[in-house]
């Protein structure tokens, strides 16, 4: 790939699920209410309606996340682009580590590679440098067809850009959190650079962990942590919800979550919503396709700013 080139493919896919939820016990309570004929059936459904980009990481469910999406993809004939990550411990950050855990996930997916490969987040001792040169030594190893990051600030995912552009390569990705509640990439600058230089944004938690469905209130707070987090913003999230549900109902009947994700879609961001069971799954992949007006989306952008600010 000649230097500064984006891997295309990425700019194309409008809409992705998250595979967190598929294995990890300590936010997500998986084996409690749902379980492998669950998840295994938020996938299937997925594929069919044309979701195909399936994003998951090493160390959701520490490997079992990699090890249903293995179990599910050679189920299926459909063509599948899987997206992990490798997670930057301290007393891994060197260039040869990057390709044995990345060998090691490939074994637990099933595959000779995957579509993309991130580092999960920057490392806190260590050079960002020497680990974008594992993700290169990857890419020309054919281990992934492309590299990303994720929660890069501006100056760490330069770093990521410049260590890449070395080897030829460009920076395919920036996966952060972004959602109607959390807006900072929006207004630090940080999604505007990634457009500038071709990197996609992919968005994670793009329903709020759950908050932006409306399922959510002071009364009936979310399960297990996302209680603690989230307590002090579910008091004040009934207006901008009641505006998602009236939007919904003008764009022919889409829920709150369709709102959420298509909001997210219209500010040239990739979602990647979890999900649990073929349900949420089915919801979601309709939250593409289409386009909320520019108006909707400034009505939207205000309603969050009465929140977040
Ligand atoms: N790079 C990173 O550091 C990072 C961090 C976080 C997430 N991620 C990625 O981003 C993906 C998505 O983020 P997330 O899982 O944090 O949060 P999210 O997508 O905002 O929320 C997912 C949760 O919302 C609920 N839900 C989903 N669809 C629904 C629907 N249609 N109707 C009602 N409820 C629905 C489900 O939980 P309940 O039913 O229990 O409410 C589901 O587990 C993850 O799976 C992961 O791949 C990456």
């Amino acid at each position: 790939m000649a230097s500064g080139e984006t891997p295309r493919f990425l700019q194309a896919i409008e809409l992705g699920i998250g595979a967190w939820q598929w294995g990890d016990k300590v936010i997500w309570n998986y084996g409690r209410g749902y379980a492998e004929p669950d998840v295994r059936s938020a996938f299937d459904i997925a594929i069919n309606q044309g979701v195909t980009f399936i994003d998951t990481a090493e160390i959701y469910g520490m490997g079992q996340s990699e090890r249903l999406v293995g179990k599910f993809i050679r189920a299926t004939e459909q063509p599948t682009l899987v997206a992990t990550k490798y997670f930057p411990f301290p007393w891994r950050m060197g260039r040869k580590s990057v390709i044995s855990a990345l060998k090691r996930s490939l074994e637990r997916l099933g595959l000779d590679s995957v579509a993309l490969y991130q580092v999960h987040w920057p490392p806190v001792l260590g050079s960002i440098e020497t680990l974008l040169d594992g993700m290169a030594d990857a890419v020309e190893m054919g281990l992934t067809r492309a590299v990303g990051v994720s929660n890069f600030d501006r100056n760490q995912m330069m770093a990521a850009y410049s260590a890449l552009a070395r080897r030829g390569l460009a920076l395919g990705s920036n996966q952060l959190e972004y959602h109607l509640l959390d807006r900072r990439i929006e207004k630090n600058g940080l999604l505007d650079r990634c457009k500038e230089l071709g990197v996609r944004v992919i968005a994670y938690s793009p329903l709020g962990q759950g908050l932006l469905t409306g399922k959510y209130s002071p009364k009936n707070p979310p399960p297990g942590l996302r209680a603690r987090q989230y307590g002090p913003l579910l008091g004040k999230i009934g207006p901008l919800i009641k505006l998602m549900t009236e939007i919904g109902q003008d764009v022919g009947g889409k829920t709150p979550a369709q709102v959420a994700l298509n909001w997210c879609i219209c500010k040239g961001t990739l979602p990647i919503p979890g999900a649990k069971t073929a349900e949420q799954a089915e919801a979601n992949a309709a939250s593409s396709g289409w386009r909320l007006t520019e108006e909707q989306i400034a009505a939207l952008d205000e309603a969050s700013d009465k929140i977040t600010r």
